[in-house]
């Protein structure tokens, strides 16, 4: 086993300037605040601007959380950028940010697992902070699911928001500095038998055009529920705790009652749960990064604690990732 851990030293969070409450999407399709509040706990998600992009967003946030880690851009060493909806087809939008940032050196590249897509470039860049490989990461989940939503599906256009959050990893000693701190376990699955039940009807290989995406909604609730409690209990048993010593629970921010669900096996209680899906909506790979942030911000999440983050998406995928802040 490695010596070496992945201290996180800082995070930063960005929103498009938009926000479209569900009273104004009603105006344009057939559903209700009411409903939506209801089936989801979405009150209002924020749409990039025309021209804005997810490599705009990921800038943003990866700037913040340089600063907050006071750690220069010159000196990340790797960028995991998690998106499913890059500028471009290629390259990666990683690299787009590194070149925006100044940054010379290192590996840049996507991970593309959906809405576990921040939970996957975790587990990515922490392994190769642990294998030596990388010194200072910079791990971003980013999207702009505006774009592949079909504005006159009622079943998902409500459901998706655009942003990006970013997190700055360290290497340290794990008989030094990050003693009993940092990224403590990752735990990762993927089920393609499912890769239909939440997938985009376009891409380059097959239809030659970006697509629209389409969701199988109460199979993908019915998998979310189970797998993410299975996960949990992984991630806990792995590392010899039980729910109670956990200080946060940082959930995928698709719908409260998922979340609800987790929280409900768990026996935690709700003031344990960092919950932003009523403002952001889901920004699938950019939803636990923007969480994290806002409690770290607002001084929540406080250095020593135990922070449980998960995610469930298309594929499908899920997983979850265990850190000491
Ligand atoms: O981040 C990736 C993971 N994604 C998720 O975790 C999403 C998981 N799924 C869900 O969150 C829920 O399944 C939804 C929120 C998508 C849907 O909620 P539901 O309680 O499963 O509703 P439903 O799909 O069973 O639809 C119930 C009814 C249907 O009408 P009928 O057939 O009963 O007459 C839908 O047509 O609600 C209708 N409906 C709507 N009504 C008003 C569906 N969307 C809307 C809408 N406004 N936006």
């Amino acid at each position: 086993m490695s010596d070496i851990r992945s201290l996180v030293r800082g995070c930063g969070a960005y929103l498009p300037s938009r926000a479209l409450s569900n009273s104004e999407l009603a105006q344009s399709v057939d559903t209700s605040d009411e409903w939506i509040v209801e089936r989801t706990g979405i009150r209002q998600r924020h749409i990039a601007a025309e021209g804005e992009m997810t490599s705009d967003l990921a800038c943003m946030a990866a700037g913040r959380a340089l600063e907050a880690a006071g750690i220069d851009a010159g000196d990340i060493d790797l960028i995991v950028l998690a998106t499913s909806t890059p500028d471009q087809t290629f390259p990666a939008t990683a690299t787009v940010v590194q070149a925006r940032l100044g940054i010379r050196q290192g590996a840049a590249f996507d991970v593309q697992a959906v809405c576990s897509g921040f939970i996957y470039a975790l587990a990515v860049a922490d392994n190769f902070v642990k294998a030596g490989q990388a010194k200072r990461a910079l791990v971003i989940g980013a999207e702009t699911f505006s774009r592949i939503l079909d504005w006159e599906d009622r079943g998902t256009c409500v459901l998706f928001g655009d942003g990006a959050g970013a997190l700055v990893l360290e290497a340290a000693k794990s008989n030094g500095a990050a003693a009993n701190r940092g990224v403590l376990s990752t735990h990762l699955h993927a089920d393609g038998r499912h890769h239909d039940a939440l997938y985009v009807d376009g891409g380059p290989s097959s239809t030659r055009t970006t697509g629209y995406l389409r969701m199988n909604g109460r199979e993908v609730f019915r998998h979310a529920v189970t797998n993410l409690a299975r996960v949990v209990d992984e991630t806990l048993d792995a590392n010899g705790l039980t729910a109670a010593d956990i200080d946060w629970l940082v959930p995928h921010q698709a719908n409260k009652r998922i979340i609800d669900s987790t929280a409900r096996k768990l026996g935690l209680s709700s003031d344990k749960i960092v919950l932003t899906v009523d403002r952001h909506g889901n920004t699938s790979a950019a939803s636990v990064p923007l969480a994290l942030s806002e409690a770290v911000g607002d001084g929540r999440i406080q250095e020593g604690d135990l922070v449980l983050m998960e995610a469930m998406g298309g594929g499908f995928t899920w997983g979850a990732a265990l850190a000491r802040w």
